[in-house]
């Protein structure tokens, strides 16, 4: 008796320290160095176009410039803010402000996809936030407007990739398109025309019924009939297969629904989001980094996604301030927490392997593209978690 009662207390203590803890000296302390890897980039952007950083691929350490026209343009600007933001250093600013402007020309032309809230939004949005500049405003009011030409009345959804429509055969809308939502939300509520919100709803509500499976998990296109509007297929691009759940299009999911229910609060979207939420957390692996696709045959020897541990890391923290349900919320914090962890440790950060924050993202695995790699969008959303972990614990 007397020995089961020790065990059970040693049971007790042993998951009470396994419990993930973070203080704002810790969190500071990453912060502190996704600075430092930023500084050590600056010095490598070359004087000519192009010159954002993208990607430093497996095992090297020479980061992959493009320019304001990749989908991934925003985020670099984005990092920038970000620091800004927490340090409120003139220097993040200036390259904050110069990195937004490469990209003034996709408010002006017409859309080439939808990528335009990751691009805009994150640049500019965030430069507005911080700093109030009205030229800003005007160029994501503009980047809305050129946003919502994609949106197809009969569809319900905005065209995600005009270039593909032959390709998948019709009108195409992938998961990733929820998070450029957010700026359209954003235009409606600050001068732009209401109808931005409206499309907006109506992708999100579209999307919910006809992206998911009935365990809610995400495939990443859907293809629309253009004329009728009428859902012909669902497919994948980026994942294993047209069933599996590949990770980082579940992670678009979680943080697409947690900010439509942010922009509109309806209920609807916050049940959902936490339904696409749980079938994520029950497939995890014990350090909480998914395998790029959770279906993956080679796991445990597949490659991880430590962009989708950061997108979704940055999602709960924000959902778990939305579920009534204490419980949960302490579940959805507890995990990001533990997200955060992990990637800030040896195993995941890049420290002097390269001057990105992070390690091990897979960007497009059936293409062999980025796999392994740093990836920018790993760092933006790293560090947006990490302000947002910061905000939490020094409210
Ligand atoms: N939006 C493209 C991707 O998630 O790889």
């Amino acid at each position: 008796m007397k020995i089961s009662v020790l065990f059970l207390s040693l049971l007790i203590l042993w998951g009470c320290s396994s419990e993930p803890e973070a203080d704002v000296a810790w969190v500071d302390t990453q912060l502190q160095y996704c600075a430092a890897q930023a500084e050590k980039t600056l010095k490598l952007v070359p004087d000519s176009i192009p010159d954002i950083p993208r990607n430093v691929n497996s095992g090297g350490s020479q980061w992959r410039f493009v320019d304001y026209k990749d989908w991934t343009s925003g985020f670099w600007p984005g990092v920038l803010w970000y620091l800004y933001e927490d340090t409120q250093k003139e220097e993040f600013r200036q390259q904050a402000d110069r990195f937004s402007r490469e990209l003034t020309p996709l408010s002006e032309q017409p859309a080439y996809d939808h990528d335009l809230g990751f691009q805009m939004f994150n640049s500019f949005g965030n430069g507005y936030r911080l700093t109030g500049n009205p030229e800003y405003k005007s160029v994501v009011l503009k980047s809305s407007d050129v946003l919502a030409t994609l949106f197809n009345a009969k569809a319900g959804t905005i065209l995600s990739w005009p270039r593909e429509v032959q390709k998948f055969g019709g009108h195409n809308t992938i998961i990733d398109n929820m998070i450029n939502l957010e700026m359209l939300m954003w235009a409606s509520k600050n001068g732009g025309e209401k109808k931005l919100a409206d499309i907006a709803l109506s992708h999100a509500e579209t999307t919910m019924k006809n992206q998911f499976n009935e365990a809610f998990v995400t495939g990443h296109v859907v293809v629309y009939d253009t004329l009728t509007g009428k859902k012909i297929k669902r497919v994948t691009h980026q994942g294993l297969n047209d069933n599996s759940m590949w990770a980082r299009g579940q992670s678009w999911a979680i943080y697409g629904y947690t900010m439509m229910y942010r922009e509109t609060q309806k209920p609807e979207f916050l049940v959902f989001a936490q339904k696409v939420t749980d079938v994520y957390l029950k497939r995890l692996p014990e350090d909480l980094i998914p395998y790029w696709d959770f279906d993956d045959t080679h796991i445990p020897d597949a490659p991880r996604d430590a962009s989708a541990a950061a997108v979704t890391a940055s999602a709960l923290l924000e959902l778990s301030a939305y579920v009534k349900d204490q419980a949960k919320a302490a579940e959805y914090k507890t995990k990001a927490i533990g997200m955060l962890k992990e990637l800030s440790s040896e195993r995941y950060q890049s420290r002097d392997k390269n001057t990105a924050f992070l390690l091990h993202s897979t960007g497009h695995h059936p293409n062999g593209t980025e796999i392994d790699a740093s990836i920018i969008y790993a760092d933006y959303y790293y560090i947006e978690a990490l302000l947002r972990l910061k905000r939490l614990l020094v409210k």
